[in-house]
């Protein structure tokens, strides 16, 4: 009996459902479309024949991906109850979209995509070498969600029935209005609303609407890179972690009731929690590097693990340590997936 306290329904999130394809490559495939090692970009035209070379020259993985839907995926893991986490993003109607809704169901998840007839459901290219991935999204039919899909009446009553709401920055570039009216009934609420700075492009290029988001957010998630990124992009003269996570909790808040917490991830580094006055570092448990097959989805299943715990009202402590453990047991298997059933121990 791993969580008999929760409700359906009870945490909602927006993203984009994406397929992941997988594989490992040389670095020359990476050159030829200028790419770097960590990279995480929205696919330009040039980037198009990506998808077909990997499938067609280098044995690819189809992974259910979508870093949100990554992340409510391995919630439900580790609730072990179907049905807590709703899902809303756009797909096409095509053999990837059944794919994605399969995985996402068989892991409990309450999916109710969007659907754009005409438009193939978005894939995400993972481009592997090492321990490396560099991500190109192709966000297709994702970027099609909008608004009117929330105020469908069922989708209505789901995002006011939740209790917690988490969106990632990835999603700012496909419908911020979407994210303002949920942040905004969160707010009328008094209701947790989580974020994820998501990728360095996000702070580059989306700061406008992130910025509009911000007063909203209850507890921002976020690697050190994304950190750095939002810091350069706010001219912050620092490149200390602590003291970009203490700016970020000090940004404009609406509610001042319930300041503001960032969790910033370091990869095998402590995971940082920072709240108005206070830094607190939580261990992380160092993996042999033979046990490690890829780390891609580690920040998803980070967030997962916090919110399998958050929305069972546990100490941020205790949501924390699950989230590192969610990230290490995802590190162990291939993109964001996982084996047998989850061990956590608070
Ligand atoms: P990706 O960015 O790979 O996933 P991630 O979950 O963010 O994983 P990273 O490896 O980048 O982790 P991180 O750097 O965030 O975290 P950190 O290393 O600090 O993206 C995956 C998904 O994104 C894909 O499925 C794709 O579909 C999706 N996606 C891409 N573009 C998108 C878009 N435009 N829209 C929507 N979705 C999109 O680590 C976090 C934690 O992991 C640590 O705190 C620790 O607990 C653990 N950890 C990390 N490294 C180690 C280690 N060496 N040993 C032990 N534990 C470790
Ligand atoms: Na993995």
């Amino acid at each position: 009996d791993r969580s008999s306290t929760v409700r359906e329904g009870i945490l909602v999130g927006c993203g984009n459902p994406l397929l992941d394809i997988s594989a490992s490559v040389p670095m020359d495939f990476l050159k030829k479309y200028e790419m770097n090692e960590d990279d995480a970009i929205l696919a330009e035209e040039r980037h198009m024949p990506i998808y077909r070379e990997l499938v067609d020259g280098f044995q690819a993985e189809f992974l259910a991906g979508g870093s949100v839907q990554n992340s409510l995926r391995i919630a439900q893991w580790i609730l072990g109850q179907p049905k807590v986490a709703v899902f809303f993003g756009c797909v096409g109607e095509d053999e990837y979209a059944d794919i994605l809704m399969e995985k996402a169901r068989s892991a409990g998840l309450d999916v109710h995509y969007q659907i754009k007839k005409d438009v193939p459901t978005g894939t995400c290219a993972v481009l592997i070498t090492g321990t490396h991935r560099s991500l190109c999204a192709n966000l297709a039919a994702a970027n099609n969600f909008t608004i009117d899909h929330l105020d469908q009446p069922h989708n209505k009553t789901l995002v006011e029935n939740a209790l917690y709401y988490y969106i990632s920055g990835f999603f700012l570039t496909v419908n911020p209005p979407s994210i303002m009216q949920v942040a905004a009934t969160a707010l009328a609420k008094q209701r947790p609303f989580l974020m994820n700075l998501s990728a360095p492009f996000i702070s580059q290029f989306y700061m406008a609407p992130l910025l509009a988001v911000m007063p909203y957010v209850d507890i921002i998630f976020g690697n050190e890179a994304e950190a750095h990124a939002f810091a350069t992009a706010q001219g912050w003269p620092t490149e200390d972690l602590r003291e970009i996570g203490k700016r970020l909790v000090a940004l404009d808040k609406l509610n001042p009731a319930r300041p503001r917490i960032a969790i910033l991830t370091q990869g095998c580094d402590p995971v940082l929690l920072i709240q108005r006055d206070s830094v607190e570092e939580f261990p992380v448990t160092r993996l042999a590097v033979h046990e490690i097959v890829d780390t891609n989805g580690a920040g998803d299943a980070f967030v997962g693990g916090f919110l399998s715990q958050f929305v069972q009202g546990k100490s941020l402590d205790v949501c924390i340590r699950c989230g590192n453990y969610a990230a290490g047991h995802i590190i162990k298997n291939p993109g964001c997936t996982y084996t047998g059933e989850p061990q956590f121990v608070e």
